[in-house]
């Protein structure tokens, strides 16, 4: 597919087909989810091409309770770094991971201002007629969730779930927020919400409930522009504070909304479908169990909020997206770690890369430029007080590639005494990690695999690196291999005919 436009891209469907331009989107006829076929392709992809490379995919129709139903169903959308290159719009595309990962890095970071904050442009309210979410409009009866091809992703879950909407929450007197929470469907006209305890969607409803409030009024944007559906999912923006505005400074315009049906919510006009209800404050049902981020299946839960749906929107031939959780790569991450770059790099001068290993939740390598006795462990206790991820930090040289698992377990079997582990008892963790004894709190550990020196109970001297000793004592050696490169692939490639 050719002519696909550029960054920022307005829609959902304008990204994937600038995925699909540079052959990263797998597009497949039919599948049929009733024997869990998307589920256990997705599983095959990461198990053949690992996480950081198995592409997008894209199901046209699907088997579900029976019937076969219009899809399409996407999943894995941002799976890898140059993915997340091309939707923020880096130069020159190509599938180095580490180098990809670099160059986003690096343009986000550069716009972010002194105090380390994003640009910020408010939305602009269009009309429905030019709104493409509003090209179908359902209320009452009229409406059946359970005629989308929403998906049940594990015969273990309580049922099928609208797992990557942007949920939307406003109030006149509190403000406004947007949070991804997953939503189980419970009848034609009736999902579950499920903000976790301390999200601000949660905290939200429940200042709104403690004023009094009867009802929440909420839309669920499935499917919005890939930057909103970024603001949804990361902490981008504080407490009360309008993400939509922050969608518009890493678009470098504002953002296209438009009100709802039913309320004064306005919602990203190029969404897929906008669900709008209203969540009562006073009552609450069981949701799940559901197989959650970590990758084990989370309990069920008892007093969850729902949503009676009041309206539903749509697209014609509505896009669904699907989250295979604790699998797929969801979200785009790129700005959440620019902030966290920048944020660190204040508090650690010396620090000079960070980087969440693919799928290994809790788990954070970070590398500093070590001069002093001590500088490992400090920095690793700034990150390990962070309450979102990082139960595991690890701590390396800056000669060693963060991204490279290899290179990292290299660094903690030769630079790394474990009797030297800073453990941190009883530490705010927000995470669902199923190993934690008590919600919200988690133990964690600094591993500080950086050259020990003397005082921290290190060797009297350090030996070079071997590879070291080679740059020094044949300095031309890379120069000439680099130079003889094609050549020797050359050789390679006819001995192969
Ligand atoms: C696909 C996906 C599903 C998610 N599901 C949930 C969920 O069910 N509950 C939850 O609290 N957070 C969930 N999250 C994480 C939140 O979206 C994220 O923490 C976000 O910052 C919440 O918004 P808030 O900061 O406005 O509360 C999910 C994230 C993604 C990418």
């Amino acid at each position: 597919m050719t002519g696909s436009a550029p960054a920022p891209f307005d829609s959902i469907r304008d990204y994937v087909r600038a995925l699909e331009s540079r052959g990263r989107l797998l597009r497949v006829e039919s599948m049929d989810q009733d024997r869990y076929e998307l589920t256990a392709f997705a599983y095959r992809l990461v198990d053949r091409y690992g996480k950081e490379s198995a592409p997008a995919f894209l199901v046209e129709k699907l088997k579900i309770g029976g019937e076969w139903r219009d899809g399409p169903v996407l999943a894995n959308l941002y799976g890898s770094w140059p993915d997340e290159a091309l939707l923020f719009g880096v130069p020159d595309i190509n599938d180095d991971q580490h180098g990809m990962y670099r160059a986003v890095i690096e343009q986000l970071t550069a716009r972010l201002d002194d105090a380390g904050m994003w640009q910020r442009i408010p939305p602009v309210t269009v009309e429905p007629a030019d709104a493409p979410c509003k090209e179908v409009r359902l209320t009452g009866d009229d409406i059946d969730i359970e005629r989308f091809a929403f998906l049940q992703s594990n015969p273990a879950d309580a049922g099928r779930y609208i797992n990557m909407g942007a949920v939307f929450v406003s109030d006149p007197e509190f403000g406004s927020n947007v949070g991804t929470y997953r939503c189980q469907i419970k009848g034609p006209r009736k999902i579950g919400v499920n903000p976790e305890p301390g999200q601000h969607g949660w905290l939200l409803l429940n200042e709104m409930k403690r004023r009094g409030d009867k009802v929440a009024k909420v839309a669920v944007a499935v499917a919005p522009d890939p930057l909103t559906f970024c603001a949804s999912s990361t902490k981008m923006a504080g407490y009360k504070e309008d993400e939509l505005e922050f969608v518009g400074g890493l678009r470098g315009s504002p953002l296209k909304v438009v009100r709802c049906e039913t309320c004064d919510i306005h919602v990203p006009a190029n969404s897929e479908f906008v669900i709008e209800g209203e969540i009562p404050l006073d009552e609450f049902e069981t949701e799940g169990p559901y197989g959650e981020m970590y990758g084990f299946q989370g309990p069920e839960k008892k007093d969850n909020f729902f949503m009676h749906i009041k309206a539903v929107t749509h697209r014609r031939n509505p896009w669904v997206l699907n989250s295979f959780t604790g699998l797929t790569w969801d979200m785009p991450k790129a700005p959440q770690v620019s902030s966290n770059l920048f944020m660190y790099k204040r508090l650690i001068p010396n620090l000079t890369g960070l980087y969440s290993p693919a799928g290994a939740n809790g788990v954070i390598v970070i590398s500093i430029q070590k001069r002093f006795p001590g500088q490992g462990v400090s920095a690793g206790q700034y990150v390990a007080a962070n309450p979102a991820l990082n139960k595991v930090v690890i701590v390396v040289d800056d000669d060693v590639d963060i991204m490279d698992p290899g290179a990292v377990l290299k660094a903690l079997g030769a630079r790394w005494q474990p009797a030297a582990s800073v453990m941190v008892p009883q530490t705010q963790m927000m995470m669902p990690d199923p190993s934690r004894q008590t919600p919200m709190l988690s133990s964690k550990i600094v591993i500080d695999a950086t050259r020990q020196l003397p005082q921290e109970g290190g060797p009297a001297w350090w030996p070079a690196t071997n590879r070291e000793l080679l740059e020094q004592g044949a300095k031309d050696a890379f120069a000439l291999v680099d130079e003889n490169w094609e050549t020797y692939l050359e050789r390679w490639k006819e001995s192969d005919k």
